[in-house]
């Protein structure tokens, strides 16, 4: 036993009562205190308000004087703190077989009651290692209910900087709407299908729909349905028994399992290959996986959002999306229109992003003429609330405090390039370019990147410079990647 101390807090107004509890737990004084007596409820709970957390137990006999008693007392020692843990010891006038009784003191929050010994026993106010044992057993139960009250509310408090940093902005009717579905939707445990263009924010909403539903606490797995070579999808997603074919010298856990009791992300779900649909729409009618090398299946409790910037209706008419799968997924769909579609949100979110980064940057934030925003708002944001956020980053990139109409123009004509090369200049696409050593990857990255930079500057000094970089050595490195 380690030198944990319980303390506890004694209600009871006969003195003869407080003697046989102390002398009851005498041979265990080191180890269990009594840290006041007192002898009614209200000086009870008085005392429990200025030392809530230093009580671990309450000792409180039944039948005390005075208004506040009993099943009530109990009550209110419970709302004070829930961890608490209530012995109530009773007079012999109780039935030793009234049900009703004891089930009314459990219910009403105690941990375990007694009946008193006849006062002819001078010793002992009950059986005394069933009396320790209790309060014993009790402590466990207190510390229990306080290390599960701790971690809820660190993962609360988790969860709830999750979702402020990954809040939905915007003051559109489309918005409102879509937080409104959210919210609806989030604690039942339906299929979800976003769809919608490149960069609406599709994944930005599957985040805030499993952090909002009763699945929090568990994994949110996002999973790129594109970006898993055809013939690895199955092993991702279902995992393998060791043994299950050569090389698999260890076995691996799918997705499924990692996310079991929470929320999977299927993102580009139209990528899918026919084979893996059919094993995708086995585990939703089925709620079981089958792992490669295993004949026995495996239980999964998931929840599927699924998102695809395609119309899946077409890839169904097309046989490259099964039907009877769409239909699983497709249970409550979530459609989010392109930005250009509400217009009204271009300014709050450009606002949003300017404070946001700016704050990251340790920059002012600047403002933006009234005429300059109108430009802002009239353009058509084909790469949506992606191109607009990562807009508002090469803004702050300017170091202008006031940014004029010219200003916007000028950088919005170098979006537009920017937006038709993104494919291929700007992103690394680790499948596209297939798996490289680390040494190679580098190169491919550093190219696109020093591309990029140059493509955004007005000359090499100036490109040099955003990279970090003296001029000389961007020179050789340019020479290096066969950009120069
Ligand atoms: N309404 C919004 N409020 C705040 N941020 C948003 C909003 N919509 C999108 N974003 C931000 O824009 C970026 C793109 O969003 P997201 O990745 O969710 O888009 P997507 O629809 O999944 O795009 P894709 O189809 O290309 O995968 C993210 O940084 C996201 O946080
Ligand atoms: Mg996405």
């Amino acid at each position: 036993m380690n030198n944990e101390k319980i303390n506890v807090l004694l209600i009871e107004d006969e003195e003869f009562d407080v003697r046989r509890v102390m002398n009851t737990i005498k041979p265990y004084e080191s180890k269990i205190v009594i840290l006041d007596v007192v002898s009614d409820g209200n000086s009870a709970i008085d005392l429990i308000e200025k030392r809530k957390n230093e009580y671990d137990i309450v000792i409180m006999d039944f039948q005390i004087a005075g208004g506040l008693r009993g099943e009530y007392l109990i009550k209110k020692i419970k709302e004070l703190d829930f961890s608490l843990q209530i012995i109530v010891i009773t007079k012999m006038t109780i039935n030793i077989n009234d049900y009703e009784f004891a089930h009314n003191l459990l219910e009403a929050g105690a941990f375990w009651y007694c009946t008193k010994y006849p006062g002819d026993i001078e010793e002992y106010i009950y059986q005394p290692t069933d009396f320790v044992i209790s309060i014993f057993n009790a402590f466990e139960r207190r510390k229990l209910l306080k290390d599960k009250f701790r971690s809820n509310q660190k993962l609360n408090k988790n969860i709830n900087d999750v979702l402020a940093s990954r809040k939905i902005i915007g003051v559109s009717k489309v918005i409102e709407n879509l937080r409104n579905q959210i919210d609806k939707y989030a604690n039942s445990n339906v299929n979800i299908l976003i769809s919608g263009s490149s960069g609406t924010g599709k994944e930005l909403i599957a985040y805030n729909i499993h952090y909002r539903s009763l699945r929090k606490y568990e994994n949110f797995v996002p999973i790129n349905c594109g970006g898993i070579p055809d013939q690895l999808i199955e092993s991702e997603l279902f995992g393998y028994e060791k043994g299950a074919f050569t090389g698999a010298d260890k076995g691996k856990l799918g997705l499924f399992e990692f996310a079991h009791n929470g929320t999977i992300f299927l993102d580009e779900i139209s990528e899918l290959p026919l084979n893996a649909q059919v094993k995708l729409l086995r585990v939703i009618q089925d709620g079981e996986i089958e792992k490669i090398g295993r004949t026995d299946k495996t239980k999964v409790d998931v929840r599927i959002i699924s998102a695809t910037n395609r119309v899946l209706e077409v890839e169904v008419k097309e046989k490259r999306f099964r039907e009877d799968l769409f239909y699983r997924l497709n249970v409550v769909p979530i459609y989010v229109p392109p930005l250009k579609e509400r217009v009204e949100d271009i300014s709050v979110l450009i606002n949003h992003f300017l404070d946001e980064i700016s704050i990251d940057m340790g920059k002012e934030k600047p403002t933006i003429q009234p005429s300059a925003m109108k430009t802002l708002e009239e353009y058509s944001w084909p790469g949506n609330v992606r191109e607009l956020k990562n807009f508002v980053q090469r803004l702050l990139f300017y170091d202008e405090s006031n940014v004029s109409t010219e200003q916007i123009n000028s950088m919005l004509l170098f979006s537009q390039k920017f937006v038709s090369n993104t494919q291929s200049t700007s992103v690394v696409n680790f499948v596209n370019e297939g798996l490289l050593p680390l040494k190679e990857m580098e190169k491919i990255f550093r190219e696109k990147y020093f591309k990029y930079m140059r493509e955004l500057s007005d000359s090499d000094a100036e490109a040099a410079k955003k990279l970090g970089l003296a001029p000389p050595n961007y020179y050789r490195m340019s020479k290096e990647l066969g950009l120069k």
